[in-house]
Formats: structure tokens, C-alpha cells, sequence
């Protein structure tokens, strides 16, 4: 019985030494490059890019007239498309205009068998995609290493792509 209680007791220091750690982590300073895969005349990404920089993010850009390889090994399935795709730690893909905030949630907690982030097209008013005060509601589609999709979050107005507080 003593035994036992020591062990929770250790059990119990290890895990506030991790969560201790995890708190003293700075994510943006410490975040990788993401890899974005783009037509070399493409505007709309690179207002993405920007839009992706501006909370942290490095980039590196690769411009490529063709980007369907990078798609096909990625497993973009050909109408879940857009203009760009990034890649993030050589294993998580971002398929088009995702906001920043979105891909900041999935690189810090990662859902189990998830390959990535995918807004399909280029919808009105998502970042990179500006017009004016138009907007067009989107979803943002969770892929999994099996290929299939489910959804991860919905966009219906242009302020929350920003907003600190909406929880997708
Ligand atoms: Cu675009
Ligand atoms: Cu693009």
C-alpha cells in the first residue's frame, strides 16, 4: 500500500513537470517553417502568406507552374483543391485559404490520424481572398491519413477569421 502511494505520488510530479514544460514553451518562437507550394503568379496566395506571417508563421515559398504533383502526393483530393498547398513538418498538409488561427489550433494539438487542413476553392472573403466587404460562408475540412474528410470548422463571417475568442 505504501508502495502504491509513492508510485502516484511520482506519477503525480511527472505530469505537473510536463504540463509545467509545455506552458514555458513559446509556440510562435518555436514553430517550424511552413513549405507553401504556389503558381509563381499567383496573388491571392501570396496575400495568404502574408496573412500567415503576420501570426508567426516562417514560410518558405516554392514556386511551381504545375502543382498537381505536389497535391497528388499529398493526397488533395482533386475537388477538395485550391491554389496553394503548404506543407508543415514535411508530414501535415494546408490546402488553400485556411485562416491562420485554424492552422495555429491544429499545429498545436493535432487531432489523431489528421494529415491536415483543407478549404476547397477559394472562397470570397477568406484570407488572401479579400473583396471588398463580401464574404461567402466556408467550412474547413479536416483530412485524414485514410483519405477521408470531416468537417473542422465553419467560417460565417468575416470578423472570425480574426477574433481571438471563437472556438471552432
Ligand atoms: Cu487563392
Ligand atoms: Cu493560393
Amino acid at each position: 500500500m505504501i508502495y502504491r502511494i509513492g508510485v502516484l505520488v511520482l506519477l503525480g510530479i511527472a505530469l505537473i513537470g510536463c504540463s509545467a514544460s509545455k506552458d514555458g514553451d513559446n509556440l510562435s518562437s518555436s514553430r517550424d517553417t511552413l513549405v507553401v507550394y504556389k503558381s509563381p503568379t499567383c496573388g491571392c496566395c501570396r496575400k495568404w502568406i502574408d496573412h500567415m506571417q503576420e501570426v508567426g508563421f516562417e514560410t518558405d515559398i516554392v514556386n511551381k507552374s504545375n502543382l498537381s504533383a505536389i497535391k497528388k502526393q499529398y493526397g488533395i483530393a482533386v475537388n477538395a483543391q485550391s491554389c496553394h498547398t503548404a506543407i508543415y513538418q514535411g508530414k501535415y498538409v494546408f490546402e488553400g485559404h485556411i485562416p491562420a488561427k485554424m492552422i495555429q489550433q491544429f499545429v498545436d494539438s493535432p487531432p489523431s490520424g489528421a494529415k491536415g487542413l483543407v478549404v476547397p476553392g477559394m472562397p470570397i472573403g477568406s484570407p488572401g481572398m479579400e473583396s471588398g466587404s463580401r464574404f461567402q460562408p466556408y467550412k474547413v475540412w479536416l483530412l485524414k491519413e485514410n483519405g477521408e474528410y470531416s468537417e473542422y470548422g465553419k467560417v460565417e463571417s468575416y470578423e472570425e477569421q480574426f477574433s481571438e475568442n471563437k472556438a471552432y
